[in-house]
């Protein structure tokens, strides 16, 4: 059971774990799903199965659109984007499959790749420069013969680092391989179009950049993605053709078995319209760049603190991390937490050959991550707390210690 707790004032630098505070037309819409789209989408004639229908549909339509896709049943909607990114590997890739990945990938991507490699799957990362970019003129020889599948993990979950997708995708065609971008962190927060930018298979998650719940998510398939080669990854009712006990074939029921979670994708719709009204023009990502930017300068001010970044601005997204010299991340963290209303995410971050490509592993970061709803106080005020305790971590810690 949760309990409502009122700490004086929260501030939330864990936008990458999890966007947070929903907007609140994404709780009305999850709520009005709840009350008026009550029924099983697809599994009745009656109103309140078809209005469920009818708001998945809605949400199909809104996200092929914010992706630039043209056709809205080439969304399939998934629990989460771990999920999405084990339906496109594993059933596309056959044992003798050569994969090319970032040296900034999560575990959703590695740990199913390391699971296909008992299948007779091989993998290898991409040559990168210090900060985890992808070095495109030696990752052009890495291509083989054999190699179906490049991976981009388009912005990383450690450092922010954004990768040049659409150089990448001009790789990848050119060599007639196919190309899986990981948009968990990007989405939301940087104009994405799965036609200009050359992508083939987008897996998405809801409940971060795009501001809606969890539990949603889903892959948007590129035109000329061969669906047929890609065998489902979880099989079962979908509410059409009930006469066969084969799988349809036919996207997106090929690859969405089982009741879909309607309130969910209500509120994911909901959250990318949010992001459509504040983004006009693109002003919210470039408030948000320009937040980084002044976050990142502040940073660097701070002694005893290494910072871990994009080593161009134009490549950072809203994540960054930073280490304090002879400090423990958890430690850190905790007290930034529990004196500070500061919340961060320490450790690895699921990620940990992003961290052995940044030199940061066994130990970890502490990693912040923005929202286009921080402000530049609470950007002063966190920066003012780091300082305060990388400058003499021991001074703090003693008071604290007097004070639990
Ligand atoms: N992958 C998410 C993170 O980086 C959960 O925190």
């Amino acid at each position: 059971m949760i309990t409502e707790q009122h700490p004086p004032k929260i501030y939330y630098f864990d936008h990458a774990a999890t966007s947070w505070p929903k907007p609140p037309e994404v709780i009305e819409a999850m709520q009005l799903a709840l009350e008026s789209a009550g029924g099983n989408a697809g599994r009745g004639g009656h109103q309140l199965a078809k209005a469920a229908s009818s708001v998945i549909y809605d949400a199909r339509e809104t996200v092929a659109d914010f992706f630039g896709c043209d056709d809205p049943f080439r969304v399939a909607f998934a629990s989460n984007i771990t999920e999405s990114v084990n339906l496109v590997m594993q059933g596309l890739l056959k044992p003798g499959d050569h994969v090319l990945v970032t040296p900034m990938e999560h575990n959703a991507v590695m740990r199913p790749l390391t699971a296909l490699q008992k299948r007779g799957v091989t993998w290898e990362v991409l040559p990168c420069f210090e900060d985890g970019s992808v070095d495109l003129y030696a990752a052009k020889k890495k291509i083989r013969k054999e190699t179906r599948l490049m991976v981009i993990c388009h912005e990383s979950n450690v450092n922010g680092v954004i990768q040049p997708v659409r150089s990448l995708g001009e790789l990848a065609r050119e060599a007639g391989i196919l190309m899986l971008v990981d948009t968990a962190q990007s989405a939301g927060h940087m104009p994405i179009n799965i036609e200009t930018d050359l992508i083939d298979f987008l897996a998405f998650t809801g409940h971060k950049g795009l501001m809606g719940p969890t539990g949603t998510g889903g892959v948007v398939f590129g035109s000329r993605v061969p669906i047929d080669e890609i065998s489902p990854l979880i099989y079962g009712g979908t509410g059409s053709y009930s006469e066969s006990i084969e799988q349809p074939l036919f996207l997106p029921d090929r690859f969405e078995s089982g009741t879909q979670n309607c309130a969910g994708l209500a509120g994911l719709s909901a959250g990318i319209h949010w992001v459509k009204d504040h983004n006009r023009d693109g002003r919210m990502q470039a408030t948000q760049n320009q937040m980084m930017s002044v976050f990142i300068g502040l940073l660097k001010q701070i002694p005893n603190l290494s910072l871990y970044t994009a080593a161009n601005l134009h490549m950072q997204g809203d994540v960054l991390s930073i280490t304090i010299a002879e400090v423990d991340n958890g430690l850190a963290a905790e007290w930034l937490d529990s004196d500070c209303g500061i919340m961060v995410r320490t450790g690895l971050h699921c990620a940990p050959m992003a961290h052995r490509t940044l030199g940061t592993f066994p130990s970890g970061t502490i990693r912040l991550s923005i929202s286009p709803l921080t402000t530049i106080e609470e950007i002063e005020t966190c920066v003012a707390a780091v300082n305060t305790f990388a400058t003499d971590p021991a001074v703090v810690l003693k008071a604290w210690d007097n004070r639990v």
